[in-house]
């Protein structure tokens, strides 16, 4: 593997792989604090042309542990604005020396692009790009799930909220069906399912009390209010009441059921407090995992 750009040509044996080896690293170096010289020299540079917080700085960590050089410069200030074309900003840091770009953007594919028009070795790891694919999100929520359910064979998911504009589900829904899940229960309004269904163990459903129903896993999203026309955007209170995960509405899925979201969430809106800081809640721990995953990919992509 040089590129980590999606989930799609990754195998269940990959993928498995990765998660064993995020495990190890979180035992062994994040639960102990240890820091390790296996990347010193190397160069690590987060262009992160969209906003973010838990992402970037789970690399930036990531990326430190490992003892790497990291750069993250600001590419709102950066020389793009100076007319500089994407490309050109990209060669010269390859010119400089960089192992790995983290690249998050606003429009689908830029990873890609650029993993296509690299002059030398550099990898590329997908970051988040438009509304199409953050492959190491659902990595990650994959590790937090198999540290719960132990496997994915038997499982039902439910993915409730704004699916359509969701990178996040979107390469969630990848990764699950290539683990091998039971059954993705898509829970959204009608308007934000999304265009990749149709096969036998997906669902959909457009009301909460049915998506939910005896599932193993909830995963909550936040409305992607920067990806949707504001007139289509609905009401927050109405939202709330009709898909945000409450306690009551959660006494549908199995007792021991566990709710995740990948950040940044939205009280009141897709998920209530009580749930989010609840004991079925799992969510600073997709964030602590998001630092032994990241790590586990730098790993394979450069190691
Ligand atoms: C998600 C993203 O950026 O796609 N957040 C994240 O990476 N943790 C989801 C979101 O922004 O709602």
């Amino acid at each position: 593997m040089r590129h980590l750009i999606d989930l799609i040509t990754l195998s269940k044996a990959t993928i498995t792989t990765l998660l064993d080896k995020a495990e190890l690293y979180k035992t062994k170096y994040l639960d102990t604090n240890a820091t390790l010289d296996a990347f010193k020299g190397k160069i690590i540079a987060n262009l992160f042309f969209e906003s973010s917080t838990r992402t970037l700085l789970s690399f930036q960590i990531a990326a430190h542990r490992l003892g790497a050089i990291v750069l993250t410069p600001n590419m709102k200030q950066a020389s793009t604005l100076k007319g500089e074309s994407l490309l050109d900003t990209i060669h010269t840091l390859e010119a400089m020396g960089t192992d790995l770009f983290v690249v998050r953007h606003t429009d689908n594919n830029v990873a890609q692009f650029i993993a296509s028009e690299l002059h030398g070795p550099t990898s590329i790891i997908n970051a988040g790009d438009g509304n199409n694919h953050h492959p190491t999100q659902a990595l990650l929520d994959l590790m937090t799930i198999r540290q719960h359910k132990q496997q994915f064979e038997t499982l039902t998911v439910a993915i409730v909220g704004d699916i359509i504009h969701s990178r996040v589900a979107r390469s969630l829904v990848t990764g699950l069906k290539i683990m091998g899940v039971k059954q993705l229960n898509l829970t959204a309004p009608k308007l934000w399912v999304p265009d990749y269904v149709g096969e036998t163990n997906i669902k959909i459903f457009n009301s909460l009390t049915d998506g939910l129903a005896d599932v193993d896993v909830i995963i909550a999203l936040r409305i992607q209010r920067e990806r949707i026309q504001d007139k289509l955007i609905p009401n927050p209170e109405k939202y709330f009441q009709e898909f945000g995960i409450t306690a009551e509405k959660m006494t549908v899925a199995k007792n021991d059921a566990i709710v995740m979201h990948p950040g940044p969430m939205n009280r009141g809106v897709e998920i209530d407090s009580q749930v989010a800081d609840g004991a079925q809640s799992v969510i600073l721990q997709q964030v602590s995992n998001g630092v032994a995953m990241r790590m586990a990919i730098m790993d394979s992509l450069l190691g």
